[in-house]
């Protein structure tokens, strides 16, 4: 859709490279891509590239603003997808002088007024930097932004190039992601049983308990008991029957049987974190505030971040770190935590930012720090083992056709793509075997209107299924 918002449109070149090169070949620019500056990040809308390539990187060029050139490639691995990718990436730029019009009007923008950008940036140069946190995993594969202090606030104004004229929800309600494509996938009725087994603030229960109306009925499950609570008050007041249960979707089955519900006709699992875990700084989970090192979703077991970190190998830290994260500097902030803990635990989120920083031998970063945090790989990377996302997920995947009725349907949204991968692997398995008549063929992803207004939603892909049989 053309983009009238009142920035400079850059017609910019994106190349697929791969790793080792900082530009792309002469002669061989890549698939084009258009990026359009966009209220606070960089949109690439570009050609579907054949299969993952997570090792190529992304090469950013401008094109077509006289004096302007893109000073650096985008130091991430990526591909570009379907409809194409939200990058999140955060242009430091210094926009040409008012009036100009750009040679190639990028995709029907307008140009608009010209304001001047940031002080920080060169003269007469395009430097495409990063925003805070979660932006690797989209630059890499659309993998999550899931992490909500990465994110402008909603309600808040964007950090940097946040001149939009569409109205962004005024405080900080809670808004649940993909919530009309969950409602439409799972095509309740009156008197269903739903699932919803990552309850959170009870921003998709609440509807579909609306939807499944007097006679029916809505299971929550959360790890979370603080969430649990506030999730009870949401849905009390829809005077409908809800069942809460303070457990782990790893273990559904069982919960469904305390309840006597031999299977549910609808189930959505809604992954990640919570901007309520995250706000909190006690629960350790913020790269940005000083605290314990915790990061348990369920803060009533298991092991701590910390704890995690004094005992974890080194090898295995590096691993994790790798996989769960995609931190390039893995292995060198795998040996300084092994080496730190012989003195004293990394047992608080500073001493773990700092570590990291040392590991990349750069200072620890100010706040308004212009691009992703240091630390924000290592924080997701080490919070997915504390929590044992990646296991859990699996294990409900392999519940699944257990727990669903004839007929029955589920909706998972993930925002990392190692959990999307897991996700349609087990759909597809699941169809091939006959559990499963249907299968989303591609995830689904936020509209326009939704990455715009709730930016948590932009690396958000909901894939579905439906249970064989009839309901
Ligand atoms: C992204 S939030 C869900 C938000 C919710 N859909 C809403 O709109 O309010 C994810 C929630 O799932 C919970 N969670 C994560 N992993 C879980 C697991 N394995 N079992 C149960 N709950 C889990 C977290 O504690 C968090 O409250």
């Amino acid at each position: 859709m053309p983009d009238t918002r009142g920035d400079v449109p850059l017609q910019l070149r994106l190349a697929l490279l791969p790793d080792g090169l900082d530009q792309p070949p002469a002669g061989k620019p890549g698939p084009d891509a258009v990026l359009q500056r966009c209220a606070v990040g960089v949109r690439i809308e570009g050609r579907r590239h054949p299969g993952n390539q997570p090792r190529v990187r992304a090469a950013v060029q401008a094109a077509g603003i006289p004096g302007v050139r893109a000073e650096a490639a985008v130091p991430a691995r990526g591909v570009l997808r379907g409809g194409g990718v939200l990058l999140l990436l955060r242009p430091l730029l210094r926009l040409p002088p008012a009036g100009h019009r750009p040679a190639r009007g990028g995709a029907g923008l307008r140009t608009p007024a010209v304001r001047p950008d940031p002080p920080e940036t060169g003269r007469g140069r395009v430097v495409v930097g990063f925003r805070d946190v979660g932006l690797p995993q989209a630059v890499r594969n659309g993998l999550r932004a899931d992490d909500p202090e990465a994110l402008p606030r909603r309600g808040g104004a964007p950090e940097l190039s946040g001149r939009t004229s569409r109205p962004r929800p005024k405080s900080r309600e809670h808004v649940p992601v993909l919530l009309e494509e969950v409602r439409e996938a799972l095509a309740l009725r009156r008197g269903d049983i739903v699932a919803d087994v990552t309850l959170g603030l009870a921003g998709h229960a609440v509807p579909l308990l609306k939807a499944v109306g007097k006679r029916g009925r809505l299971v929550g499950l959360d790890l979370d008991p603080e969430n649990l609570t506030q999730a009870q008050l949401e849905l009390a007041a829809t005077g409908l029957r809800f069942d809460l249960q303070h457990a782990n979707f790893a273990g559904l089955p069982r919960a469904l049987a305390t309840l006597g519900i031999d299977g549910v006709d609808a189930l959505v699992a809604d992954l990640g974190v919570s901007s309520t875990q995250i706000d909190q700084a006690a629960r350790g989970f913020s790269y940005l505030r000083p605290a314990r090192l915790d990061m348990r979703m369920d803060p009533t077991r298991g092991r701590t971040a910390g704890a995690l970190l004094d005992e974890i190998t080194e090898a295995n830290l590096a691993t994790a770190l790798r996989e769960l994260g995609d931190e390039p500097d893995a292995a060198a902030i795998a040996r300084i935590i092994a080496m730190a803990r012989l003195s004293r635990p990394v047992d608080t989120t500073s001493r773990l930012v700092s570590l990291v920083c040392q590991a990349k031998g750069i200072p620890v970063p100010s706040r308004g720090w212009g691009r992703l945090h240091p630390a924000a790989l290592t924080f997701q990377a080490v919070r997915m083992l504390v929590n044992r996302e990646m296991e859990n997920l699996a294990a409900l995947l392999a519940f699944l056709p257990s727990c669903l009725r004839p007929g029955g349907r589920v909706a998972v949204i993930s925002f990392h793509s190692g959990e999307d991968r897991l996700v349609k692997t087990s759909f597809k398995e699941g169809r091939s075997q006959g559990l499963y008549s249907k299968i989303a063929e591609d995830p689904v992803l936020p509209g326009d209107a939704e990455q715009e207004a709730n930016p948590r939603s932009w690396s958000a892909r909901m894939r579905w299924a439906v249970r064989s049989g009839v309901r």
